[in-house]
């Protein structure tokens, strides 16, 4: 056992989006369908785990202060699930706590953590990390991800970068899709208040809209076809199956959306901002598009109203991403999630 050991993990963005569980009362983050997402290296938490000693509880949380890093608010249920999970990576790799010693977990963000980007997915990776190096151990990084993904389903993805996919085999990186090199991504923040409907809530709800029926055979077949154009989108026929792909991945985000918007009771996350940087986004797609070797960007909404958009790197999409960014200006904020 070390003294202190510390981790970082990256935020990530799902194109094909888990969203609904399997036997959801168990609690097991068992996801209805396969999904696989995009890491952001530019936006990840750190997570410090020390064996301290002269406290009386065995886990507590404080922020990790350090230049550069903003500790995130963590509510009081935050807070007891973040500690809670501590726990269960310890049970899970047997590691016991020596008598009257205690663990500290300091965590904080190198984003900022009140720009409405989602922090759980990198901070319960990240923390799972912390605790499986505090007592070195030698679990693969499959099964450290599978240990986390019952703290967050979504953060079994931010163990593998840049793409994550997880099926019913568990989490692995997704290999011969376009690298980082290759991408730019950026999220344009139009809301950065807090959710009213959180996303456990959310997996529950949607199994209420009429639509789910079909919902999980319908994102099977997405993530093939999908997986299918990435991995053609730096061949020959690259700008046709990078484009299919930006229609994949709308429809997606359009998918889970309409779900939100068809449960009993009803809810949703877009904002009238968001749906004005998606109808800049069409505009411009359809003037870019009047050159053939123009590249669509993928774009897609988590379950919030920020629009997350994904490009490749030539210059005529980053032509693109620096019209919408002027355009947006007024109403938007724009964070860089690949550095
Ligand atoms: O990991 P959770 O329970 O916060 O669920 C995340 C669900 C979405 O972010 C909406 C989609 C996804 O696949 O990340």
């Amino acid at each position: 056992m070390k003294q202190s050991f510390q981790a970082s993990a990256p935020s990530n963005i799902a194109l094909i989006k888990y969203m609904g569980k399997l036997a959801a009362e168990t609690g097991s983050n068992r996801p209805a369908n396969s999904s696989i997402s995009f890491s952001l290296n530019g936006f990840k938490t750190h997570v410090r785990a020390s064996v301290i000693d002269g406290v009386a509880e065995p886990f507590v949380w404080a922020p990790l202060r350090k230049a550069g890093l903003q500790a995130p608010h963590l509510s009081e249920h935050g807070r007891m699930r973040f500690l809670q999970h501590a726990e269960r990576v310890m049970k899970r790799i047997g590691a016991g706590l020596p008598n009257g010693k205690s663990i500290l977990i300091e965590s904080a963000n190198d984003f900022p953590s009140d720009c409405g980007l989602a922090s759980s997915a990198s901070s319960f990776a990240a923390l799972t990390m912390a605790i499986a190096g505090l007592f070195e151990s030698k679990l693969s990084v499959e099964d450290l991800a599978d240990i986390s993904r019952e703290g967050s389903g979504s953060s079994c993805r931010s163990f593998f970068i840049p793409w994550g996919i997880w099926d019913s085999e568990g989490a692995r990186a997704a290999e011969g899709l376009p690298g980082e090199d290759k991408l730019w991504h950026m999220a344009l923040i139009v809301d950065d208040s807090l959710k009213r409907v959180s996303s456990s809530e959310a997996h529950k709800r949607v199994a209420s809209s009429l639509l789910f029926r079909g919902r999980p055979e319908r994102a099977e077949e997405r993530l093939r076809q999908l997986m299918d154009c990435l991995r053609r989108a730096s061949g020959n026929d690259g700008v046709h199956a990078w484009n299919r792909a930006s229609e994949l991945v709308w429809a997606e985000s359009w998918d889970m959306h309409v779900l939100f918007e068809t449960s009993e009771p009803s809810f949703g996350y877009m904002v009238p901002e968001s749906l004005r940087v998606l109808s800049l986004i069409r505009e411009l797609n359809l003037k870019y598009a009047e050159s053939e070797t123009y590249r669509k960007p993928l774009v897609t909404l988590d379950a919030g109203p920020n629009v997350h958009v994904i490009g490749w790197r030539d210059a005529q999409s980053e032509q693109m991403k620096d019209e919408l960014m002027a355009r947006v200006r007024s109403f938007a904020r724009v964070e860089d999630g690949v550095r």
